[in-house]
């Protein structure tokens, strides 16, 4: 595997795999877990080789949020993506991301409003330049992210058809199903700043999710299912609920029981100072 932190030598590297074959990226912010390996199995199955880039993008972190305690671990992750048999990692620096001078940002409307974008403003912005960026840099054939971050992905999406991207186009853009532990818990780099009290409750939020989907799928309203669901959250150990919301799975719009779309849930909590994410779909899988 070949690490390249540079934009000279990277467009060297990637002319080389595309000779060979198409290209997959796999972007990530390192700290890498089984859901990560999981993209690159994923992208292995349809690529030739497979580009992972590990960058701890700085812009798409609040100003009271974690980017300085965010995990950087570039030697472990290394290690996991070799035994991958990943042919490059991307590792560029901040200076090589955005050197001095940098005024440019995408702001996605619509899909980033509400939900995690509410919570964390510009945090959308922040992803879809640098995911912009690392697609401009690399030009892969296709690219792999995870449904964990399901409104992510539909920025992303959004993203490449509005800017009609080519490299890679909103067809190839890949979204791979959540991985969980054993309890349910959606697999996450946040969770390793659970403490081992905080790991055990932390289940209560997948447990919560399936208990709301079932109330609804039984006939509750969609109002009195978020409500039982943050309660539950909230007597589980969860110090907040940023919210818990029923949307449309692709136009991220809120649904009422009833209404047509494709219902999923969204979910945001906090447990000590760790928010979590999840999103199930209301229908079965
Ligand atoms: O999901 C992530 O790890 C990041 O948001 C991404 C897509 C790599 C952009 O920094």
């Amino acid at each position: 595997m070949q690490t390249l932190t540079q934009l000279d030598p990277l467009r060297n590297a990637i002319a080389a795999l595309r000779s060979r074959g198409p290209v997959a990226l796999v972007p990530t912010m390192g700290a890498l877990h089984e859901g990560h390996l999981t993209l690159v199995r994923e992208a292995r199955r349809h690529a030739a080789s497979v580009a992972v880039s590990i960058f701890v993008n700085p812009r798409q972190f609040g100003p009271n949020e974690d980017l300085a305690r965010y995990p950087r671990q570039l030697a472990a992750d290394s290690a996991l993506l070799e035994r991958e048999g990943v042919e490059l990692l991307w590792a560029p620096t901040v200076e090589a991301m955005y050197p001095d001078g940098y005024a440019t940002s995408i702001s996605v409307s619509g899909v980033s409003d509400g939900l995690c974008g509410a919570a964390r403003p510009g945090h959308f912005d922040g992803v879809a330049t640098v995911v912009c960026k690392l697609f401009n840099q690399v030009a892969p054939d296709m690219a792999f992210f995870g449904e964990k971050d399901w409104q992510q992905l539909a920025v992303i999406r959004r993203m490449a058809r509005d800017l009609d991207l080519q490299a890679p186009r909103v067809s190839a853009i890949h979204g791979v199903a959540t991985v969980r532990e054993a309890d349910g818990l959606a697999l996450s780099s946040r969770n390793a700043f659970l403490d081992p009290a905080q790991r055990a409750q932390a289940a209560c939020l997948p447990r919560a999710m399936r208990v709301a989907i079932a109330a609804v799928r039984q006939g509750s309203s969609h109002q009195a299912a978020l409500r039982a669901l943050t309660e539950q959250l909230l007597h589980g150990g969860f110090a907040a609920v940023d919210y818990a919301e029923i949307r449309d799975a692709d136009s991220l719009v809120p649904l009422e029981a009833g209404e047509a779309g494709t219902p999923r849930l969204f979910v945001a909590a906090r447990i000590g100072t760790t928010r979590l994410i999840d999103n199930m779909p209301l229908a079965e899988d």
